[in-house]
């Protein structure tokens, strides 16, 4: 049965369930719809789109859509003209176009993260179908297993088989930025975190003892390293029980987290659903007694192992529990830690007790057929690692509601990171919460910022990692990031600076690396790859102010903060193509070198003339070759857009700034409305926030720079605002104090 709903203007949710049954509602999507509509009415809204097709005549005008009831759910399919490329996917391995590929949304914890994987941490399934002349946002909003085909089997289909008794299909008829901004209508705005979450941050699993962690920190101070945070993987804990500390290896928390404080740096911590279940472990004893775990079809308890052995898990699908879990937060937080990085939540489980019966019971063939057995050991091994325990447990909703887990597994993820986040936020109501998530499902902005999981030091990876935040971001989820310099393996010094060079531009800039792999902290190789880190983690923090105001309008819903070339110029078809490259805010274009020993790259430049940001030389757009030695990194301003830079501090001090530099290319007319506040407070919310617009005009007496006075209470230190203006006439520049009142220059 198929129902129709319009949401804001033109997006149309169509709902389907099979007769008598009700899907599960996933809580994605947080507005109501305005309408309900018939089929008819419907139909006529699709702009682009005919449902019911798939037969007859094929027509350039529009793309056919079909959706038919099979053994195990539905399948959805609609096919693709020649000309259109199917953008985004969310967490998925490969170009941002992915047409000729396979996705599977079960939210897995795969560590392998080569091109024929099909599935990874999370459920992003928003994707775009797009041609120059039309482009068509979809959001399948399911919680259960789903297989996108993109044009494999069949080159000129999309099918998307969904197991379950239904789902809603979300379809947005406008431009992709315009379909960015309804889905933050829709699912929520991004959170608006703390300065310090923009600044470095560097980790490694694990640093294993206070003297460790306060070692690393000194080396940054010592060495003029900016850094903002440290993480604590997880051996801090005492044998991996969640909410405790290794007293042996962190005698004094408090303690060590102030003196880092006094650094200047933060310290974030990991927690894991997997609750040890051990007797006297009172987060244990304490879910057992309010019936928080998830159970198995027989109501007995469901238990597997993961890092702490044999452990419990909440059952997040019910507020109760995500009330009792968000509480223990506090724990850490009276401690003094200040922000929280929630793992392993697919949930990544290990074994069971079944599934090492099973694997024994394998091994126990091996060894009776005696050497002929290569296959039957692949298999051993395969199935420890493709293991689904979706079908071993259950969860229970709010209305009591029991659900097997595999069908409502992809918003485990989500869910703990709500309760985080609400947790977090109601003991410290004050502060902004630095919350990560590895597993995600749309509308995880609200909650949580993502990153992208278990990478490794290649080279290969790096690319990887440069369309999956892109991927990513066109679902919604504005801060991502990525393990710099790869998690598994061994990290070169080479690798280390391109890395580092891209993650200056990434929202999230964190270095982290697996246990066991060659240490990678900037300094790990020679001198000359720690400058190189150095420069390219100082820039980042000269970028502050910048990224600042673009990460508080993604806060606002109005973008998110690195965009695809493809979203800005859907009608150039070339953008779709030029996925090693992307829009930091709208004034940065960046393309990182991703290739060993290479001395420069291919860059795309739509839309006429851009700034080269490195030699400050007004350059054609089009193809072009940029030499790139280890020190560059290519990086471009857009014509008629403004930069705002600082110098770089050893970490972020707040959400304001001293003296300011103001980088312009323009030809015609370019503002920045430059936003500061304390940095970690809601203050901004009862008016304590400044907000300077800057304007720049290129008139024929020459160019007029105006600031206007100021929006908002907050007090601004006082500063020199130093002007670079570029355009086809030359440099332009003018020094003036800044103050509340404004003002306005004439540059000849
Ligand atoms: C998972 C995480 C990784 C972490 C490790 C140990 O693999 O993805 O970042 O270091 O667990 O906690």
């Amino acid at each position: 049965m198929k129902r129709f709903f319009r949401y804001l203007d033109s997006v149309i949710k169509m709902e389907v369930e099979r007769e008598g049954k009700t899907k599960f509602k996933t809580d994605s999507v947080l507005a109501a719809p305005v309408e309900e509509l018939d089929t008819d009415v419907a139909n006529h809204l699709f702009q682009g789109l005919r449902l019911h097709g798939l037969e007859g005549s094929s027509s350039q005008d529009f793309n056919e859509m079909e959706i038919v009831e099979t053994t195990d759910g539905f399948s959805i399919t609609i096919e693709l003209h020649d000309d259109q490329a199917v953008l985004g996917l969310g967490q998925t391995i490969g170009p941002l176009n992915k047409r000729g590929g396979v996705y599977e949304m079960y939210n897995t914890d795969e560590p392998d993260h080569s091109p024929s994987k099909r599935r990874l941490y999370s459920t992003l399934p928003i994707f775009y179908i797009s041609s120059p002349e039309r482009q068509i946002g979809f959001f399948l909003d399911h919680p259960g297993y789903s297989r996108f085909d993109v044009g494999f089997e069949i080159r000129d289909r999309l099918k998307i088989d969904v197991e379950g008794d239904g789902f809603d299909l979300f379809m947005f008829f406008e431009k992709p930025e315009e379909t960015l901004r309804d889905i933050f209508k829709l699912t929520g705005n991004p959170l608006f975190l703390p300065i310090w979450s923009l600044g470095y941050h560097q980790s490694r699993w694990s640093y294993e003892d206070e003297k460790s962690v306060l070692d690393i920190a000194k080396e940054f101070r010592d060495r003029k390293i900016p850094c903002d945070a440290i993480h604590l993987d997880i051996d801090y804990m005492d044998e991996y029980k969640v909410f405790t500390w290794n007293r042996d290896r962190f005698p004094d928390p408090s303690s060590m987290i102030d003196e880092l404080s006094r650094m200047g740096i933060k310290v974030v911590a990991i927690v894991d659903p997997g609750v040890k279940a051990v007797d006297g472990y009172d987060v244990y004893e304490d879910g057992i007694k309010n019936d928080s775990f998830c159970k198995r079809e027989d109501g007995r308890p469901f238990k597997a192992a993961v890092w702490p052995g044999e452990s419990s898990f909440p059952d997040f699908l019910n507020t109760a529990t995500r009330s009792w879990w968000g509480k223990y937060y506090d724990r850490l937080l009276k401690k003094g830690i200040a922000g929280f990085w929630n793992d392993m939540n697919e949930p990544a489980i290990f074994y069971t007790s079944e599934s090492l019966k099973e694997l024994r019971q394998m091994s126990a063939e091996l060894e009776d057929r005696g050497i002929e057995t290569e296959f039957l050991f692949g298999r051993i091994i395969s199935k420890k690692k493709y293991f689904d325990y979706g079908n071993d447990f259950t969860q229970r909703d709010d209305s009591g509601i029991v659900h097997l887990h595999r069908k409502v597994r992809n918003i485990y993820g989500f869910n703990m990171a709500r309760a985080a986040y609400e947790g977090i936020r109601s003991c410290e109501p004050e502060r902004r919460p630095f919350n990560i998530t590895r597993s995600s499902y749309p509308g995880i902005q609200r909650y949580a910022i993502l990153w992208t999981g278990d990478n490794d030091s290649q080279w290969e990876h790096l690319l990887s990692e440069i369309r999956l935040v892109q991927s990513i971001s066109l679902a919604g989820v504005s801060f991502t990031g990525c393990d710099v310099g790869g998690f598994g393996g061994d990290c070169s010094g080479e690798l280390l600076v391109r890395w580092t060079q891209f993650g200056a531009f990434l929202p999230f800039f964190r270095n982290h690396s697996a246990i066991g792999t060659r240490k990678q902290e900037p300094w790990a190789f020679d001198e000359e790859v720690e400058r190189l880190v150095k420069k390219a983690i100082d820039l980042r923090y000269s970028l502050l102010p910048y990224l600042y105001t673009i990460h508080k309008q993604s806060a606002d819903g109005e973008t998110t903060m690195i965009r695809p070339l493809a979203l800005v110029w859907p009608q150039d078809r070339e953008t779709y193509y030029a996925d090693d490259q992307f829009m930091v805010g709208s004034a940065i274009m960046v393309a990182p070198v991703y290739q060993r020993n290479s001395e420069g790259r291919h860059v795309y430049l739509p839309g006429g003339e851009w700034l080269d940001l490195n030699s400050k030389s007004i350059i054609e757009g089009g193809h072009i070759w940029v030499s790139a030695p280890l020190e560059t990194i290519p990086h471009f301003q857009r014509r008629d857009t403004l930069l705002v830079t600082t110098a770089s501090t050893q970490y972020a001090e707040g959400g304001s700034w001293g003296d300011l530099h103001i980088t312009g290319f323009v030809e015609e007319r370019a503002e920045f409305d430059l936003y500061e506040d304390d940095g970690f407070t809601y203050a901004y919310e009862t008016g304590e926030y400044s907000i300077k617009k800057l304007v720049v005009t290129n008139t024929h007496d020459g160019i007029r720079i105006e600031v206007r006075p100021q929006k908002g209470t907050f007090i601004c230190k006082e500063r020199m605002l130093s002007f670079k203006i570029y355009n086809g006439s030359g440099l332009h520049e003018a020094k003036i104090p800044d103050s509340p009142a404004g003002c306005e220059i004439l540059v000849e």
